[in-house]
């Protein structure tokens, strides 16, 4: 990856919550919901987050955009060091970054027509006065981008259903003009027939536009047409991060294999040959993080290092990182045959 072509780049990030509690509301704990992130997005690129409910992908999304401050660690956007950055300085960068949301209908106010939802950021900042010619005709221009008739301008959300709910959203959130757009999930909510047209969509818009996203999802089958690289997360860390073609096809990483082996395979022999790792119970709370690799009270290969030293998330091929002390450039080939089988159903 070119270091010149970088829009986003995340350096160590962590976000941590504290946990009060007791009738003087004291801190208690520490919920580490991202604990030492490292990765890059390229202009123009789809990085997918993928990780089961939890693991951090919202908080890190959040993180970036600085709608949560980060603990520690460094989140730069277009080569500024956002972390250094004024609010003031920050507000003027907000337009470029923006959001779009899991349930379109909770982040749509149902009091405002559509025209309002999508014209209301030009308003805000002050690029467009309300009513005005320009107005109208950038609004209607929006909603035609997604797909949208610009005659629905009066309509209200509820009068629309989820896919078209999601389309309101993201011509507000491309209202501004970003360059960069946290997709929080946002198809997750929609009918399986309803998503691969939003996710054309989303593409489309990233070729005419040259948008570059973030798109969190909790499965790999929700991240494998849109992503150009994915990043899987567990428990407030990364695990692996690849190509998309070699992380389905080659994952190094345990936990990786078991989110993989839920995805179907078209080919019958592939399918056949696919294997499911079962994983043992749910995630530990990120209130209290396993010590060692965080991932070792469910990983069917953990050895006794694994409880006590954590894996460095290495490059173990070009622009294949993964955090497993059993993983190498052959992929698995460390890990012993009869390990594998014993954590193995068909
Ligand atoms: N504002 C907050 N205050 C305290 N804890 C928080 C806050 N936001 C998130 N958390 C905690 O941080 C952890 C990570 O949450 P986050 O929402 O980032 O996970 P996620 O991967 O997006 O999950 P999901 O798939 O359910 O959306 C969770 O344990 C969550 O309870
Ligand atoms: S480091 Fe150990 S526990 Fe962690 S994924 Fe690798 S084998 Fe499993
Ligand atoms: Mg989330």
């Amino acid at each position: 990856m070119s270091e010149n072509n970088i829009l986003v780049a995340v350096d160590n990030l962590k976000k941590y919550f504290p946990i009060t509690g007791g009738m003087w509301g004291r801190q208690v704990g520490t919920v580490k919901a991202v604990d030492g992130v490292t990765f890059a997005i390229q202009a123009g690129e789809t990085l997918g987050l993928v990780g089961e409910s939890g693991c951090g992908k919202s908080t890190t999304g959040r993180a970036i955009l600085l709608l949560h401050e980060p603990t520690s660690g460094r989140v730069t956007f277009d080569g500024e060091d956002l972390t250094k950055l004024s609010s003031s300085e920050v507000r003027k960068l907000r337009p470029k970054m923006q959001m779009i949301f899991q349930d379109p209908y909770a982040s749509l106010n149902p009091r405002h027509n559509v025209g309002k939802i999508v014209g209301e950021p030009l308003v805000i900042n002050g690029v467009m006065k309300k009513g005005s010619q320009e107005y109208k005709d950038k609004v209607a221009e929006l909603l035609k981008l997604v797909g949208l008739d610009p005659g629905y301008v009066r309509r209200f959300p509820h009068e629309f259903s989820g896919g078209q709910r999601q389309r309101i959203g993201i011509a507000r959130a491309l209202s501004l003009h970003p360059s960069f757009i946290v997709c929080d999930e946002p198809i997750s909510a929609l009918d399986v027939s309803i998503q691969a047209q939003v996710v054309n969509l989303l593409q489309d818009l990233q070729e005419q536009m040259g948008l570059t996203y973030l798109f969190i999802a909790h499965d790999l089958s929700m991240v494998k047409h849109i992503s150009h690289r994915i990043a899987v997360m567990y428990l407030g860390r990364l695990m692996e991060l690849a190509g998309r073609i070699e992380l389905f096809e080659d994952p190094l990483h345990p936990y990786t294999q078991s989110l993989n082996s839920a995805v179907p395979v078209p080919n019958p022999r592939l399918e056949r040959q696919r294997k499911s790792f079962i994983l043992k119970g749910d995630p530990p709370s990120p209130a209290n993080p396993p010590p060692g690799c965080v991932f070792h009270t469910r990983c069917p290969l953990a050895i006794n290092e694994c409880t006590t030293r954590v894996p460095e998330f290495r490059e173990m091929r070009p622009g294949h990182f993964v955090a497993c002390h059993l993983a190498d450039e052959a992929g698995s080939s460390k890990i012993p045959e009869q390990t594998v089988l014993a954590s193995v159903v068909d």
